[in-house]
């Protein structure tokens, strides 16, 4: 387990500890850019109402609900629709560090990628602009990451120049390379010019 990372169990067991969840929703395309540049998989974050990127998802109270519905309750209220999430979605989950938050009770963020049907995918984006209830205010709005690289430059390199929420980035740069949704020299040129 890298450093920072918790187990699943370790992460309940703290008491005192609140405890954020959000997903990845992602599908793979055909889609081309301009009929040429191939799109290969639509991936969803949203712009908060902080100006950040982020992952849909929020606020959960283990002792309440489990992390699971937590997650689908704050999607029903971000994304407008109800998405079933299941335990073996979980990917990890990490202590947050002490500065990336105001409160004194520490922070763990768990972190969930599903993979959805295009289609799916499509009824997530209209809802969420439309029947959501945190349109406008806590979301203003869904983004796709762009994976590819246009020839001058355009793509996820400026895409990852942005500012994120917490962990998000990383927890993104992670999911492209474990899910094989990036050849890995490709994302490390990305991400070599993003910090320019
Ligand atoms: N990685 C790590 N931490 C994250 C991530 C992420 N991908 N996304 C969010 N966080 C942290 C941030 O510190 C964030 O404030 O989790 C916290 C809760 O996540 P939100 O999605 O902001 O929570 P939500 O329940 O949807 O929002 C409710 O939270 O920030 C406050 O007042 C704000 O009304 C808002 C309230
Ligand atoms: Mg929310
Ligand atoms: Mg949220």
């Amino acid at each position: 387990m890298a450093s920072g990372q918790l187990s699943r169990a370790g992460a309940l067991a703290c008491t005192g500890c609140r405890h954020a969840c959000h997903v990845m929703l992602y599908c793979d395309t055909k889609t081309q850019l301009f009929g040429r540049i191939p799109i290969r998989h639509i991936i969803l974050m949203q712009m908060r109402f902080d100006g950040l990127l982020g992952f849909p998802g929020g606020y959960v109270t283990p002792s309440e609900e489990t992390l699971e519905a937590g997650l689908s309750r704050e999607l029903l209220e971000e994304l407008g629709v109800a998405l079933p999430i299941l335990a073996e979605d979980h990917v990890d989950c990490c202590q947050a560090p002490a500065s990336s938050h105001s409160s004194t009770s520490r922070l763990i963020t768990h972190f969930y990628v599903k993979k959805m049907e295009e289609e799916q995918i499509k009824e997530v984006e209209k809802e969420a602009a439309s029947t959501a209830t945190d349109h406008g205010q806590e979301v203003l709005g869904m983004v796709r990451v762009p994976l590819y690289t246009t020839k001058n430059g355009g793509g996820l390199a400026p895409f990852l120049s942005h500012s994120f929420i917490g962990n998000a980035r990383s927890q993104l740069v992670d999911s492209l390379l474990r899910l094989d949704m990036i050849a890995p020299e490709e994302l490390h040129k990305a991400l070599g010019h993003s910090l320019k």
